[in-house]
């Protein structure tokens, strides 16, 4: 037969090429805890999405010399053993675009908000490299987080990784929502990642998200505590893809992880049961380099590469504030600083529960707005000063007029920085807290009113300073003439709340 007639033939036949088809086939030999142990498969790479009988997928974590270890990513229960898995050929993967602005999804992408089909811009791998040294910038542009306290002391900047840690239930989490709430008056579209979680508090944060930031430039992944140990161990990683996308157009975005302790301990869950050898405290010895790879994609772009930037609030749960476990330990390395919460403050009434010793920011604080940096020189001195001061006067030192003062300035620094939770402040408020409080005008004012001076303090500056506020918002600066009118304003509102 001429080859002439088999190239007709194939021709007729359109793309489809005649021949044998190689197929990765393997057979699932037990299964239980999530993962699935295949024979078979010989072929099969590591990372590899594979499929079972029924529908269901997984991905291979560890390959031995008589089979596979999978990790099963959905309907844990439908799969047993006999079943037939097939390899992909490719890695999990998923959705991304502008159409999961404003959704509630689960690892994979897919909704459970019950608002129906996600419109998607292609699917990514849950895995991508990180940007290049050459295709980074330097971190120049401020995040706003509308804390007093992390704002004025421990600022954070686009593009920057910043660790938020301390003990159960003392605010970790409410400090990123309002965060993310605070992006309300910004551009930046956030991605809040609940790995593990208790269905209540992920609804409390939906909720409060909704009720006071901006749901439609938000993405929420959730992974439950019920959810399979490897839709949690996907999570982080997923949240990160979905952002980049809008990094990658030049736009801004902000990933919360919430939490990398619970996923560090799904990923030593996984490890034992593929039987990984465990290191440290049962974690395998990868898991630096897990989370190392994960944070490394939050990045600052060159001008060239559209000057898009990732922010990356990882949270992490301490044991009686024990910063030197080794989750902690690794993640206070990978990170660029931390913002360490303290469950005794949390607990003498403190909110949020700040620690300002150990507490650092190593990059954010170039990106500061000038006004407030002007501001706020020599707060976090005078609040250290007071702290130690105030220890030293409760075993009874009988303090002389300076101490007596500096106790004094001290007690409202810390009025100022305590703050309700979901009501993030202007760069403005920031700004005219912080003056009000250094050029000594709540001095005079009893510490309970110092909360009632907040409160008003918005309206207050906004009826006698516009022009002050309007600049700040502008350019984050504050020229001599409108400054002297904003101490003025100041300084009438605060004889205002004084009692007689
Ligand atoms: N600034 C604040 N003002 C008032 N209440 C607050 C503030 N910050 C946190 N809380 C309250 O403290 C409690 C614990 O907060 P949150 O859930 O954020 O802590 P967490 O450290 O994330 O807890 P978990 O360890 O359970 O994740 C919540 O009830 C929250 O409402
Ligand atoms: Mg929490």
């Amino acid at each position: 037969m001429s080859s002439q007639w088999l190239d007709g033939a194939r021709a007729a036949l359109g793309a489809v090429a005649l021949g044998p088809l190689a197929e990765q086939v393997g057979r699932v030999e037990e299964v239980g805890d999530g993962i699935a142990r295949v024979s078979g498969l010989p072929n099969i790479r590591l990372d590899e999405l594979v499929r079972f009988d029924k529908g269901q997928f997984g991905f291979v974590q560890m390959l031995e010399r008589d089979g596979v270890g999978c990790v099963l990513l959905d309907d844990v229960n439908a799969i047993e053993a006999g079943d037939v898995v097939r390899g992909t050929g490719d890695v999990v993967r998923v959705p991304v675009g502008p159409g999961l602005l404003g959704r509630v999804v689960d690892p994979l992408g897919r909704p459970l908000d019950g608002k129906g089909a996600i419109p998607e811009d292609g699917r990514q791998p849950i895995e991508r490299p990180a940007p290049a040294i050459i295709d980074r910038d330097l971190v120049t542009q401020p995040v706003q987080t509308g804390l007093v306290v992390i704002d004025t002391l421990f600022a954070l900047g686009r593009g920057q990784r910043e660790l938020i840690i301390g003990d159960r239930a003392i605010g970790k989490t409410t400090i990123a929502i309002d965060t993310i709430i605070s992006q309300k008056a910004s551009d930046i579209v956030c991605v809040y990642v609940a790995v593990g979680q208790k269905s209540s508090s992920v609804r409390r944060a939906i909720d409060a998200i909704q009720a006071n930031g901006a749901p439609e430039r938000c993405i929420i992944v959730v992974s439950g505590a019920a959810s399979s140990p490897g839709l949690q161990w996907i999570a982080p990683f997923t949240g990160f893809t979905m952002a980049e996308y809008f990094r990658d157009r030049g736009r801004h975005a902000l990933v919360v992880i919430d939490d990398l302790s619970k996923h560090a301990a799904t990923h030593r869950e996984i490890a034992l049961l593929t039987r990984q050898s465990p290191g440290r405290e049962a974690y395998p010895g990868d898991v630096f380099y897990v989370h190392a790879r994960l944070l490394e994609r939050a990045a600052k772009l060159s001008p060239e590469k559209g000057g898009g930037s990732l922010t990356a609030l990882p949270i992490a749960e301490t044991d009686a504030g024990n910063l030197s476990a080794y989750i902690p330990t690794n993640l206070i390395s990978i990170t660029d600083g931390q913002i360490v919460l303290d469950a005794k403050l949390f607990h003498e009434g403190l909110k949020p529960a700040v620690d300002v010793g150990t507490s650092v920011s190593r990059v954010g604080g170039k990106t500061q707005a000038r006004a407030l940096r002007d501001a706020a020189q020599t707060l976090r001195l005078d609040y250290a000063q007071f702290i130690e001061l105030e220890m030293f006067t409760r075993f009874g030192g009988m303090p002389d007029t300076r101490v007596r003062n500096q106790l004094t300035r001290g007690a409202r620094i810390r009025a100022i920085l305590d703050q309700p939770q979901h009501a993030p402040l202007r760069l403005a408020d920031e700004i005219a807290l912080v003056l009000s409080v250094q050029s000594g005008l709540l001095d005079a004012l009893p510490l309970p009113a110092v909360a009632a001076f907040r409160r008003g303090l918005r309206d207050a500056i906004d009826r006698g300073a516009p022009d002050a506020i309007r600049q700040i918002q502008e350019t984050g600066t504050l020229d001599a003439a409108a400054k002297q009118v904003l101490r003025d304003t100041l300084q009438g509102y605060a004889k205002m709340i004084t009692p007689p």
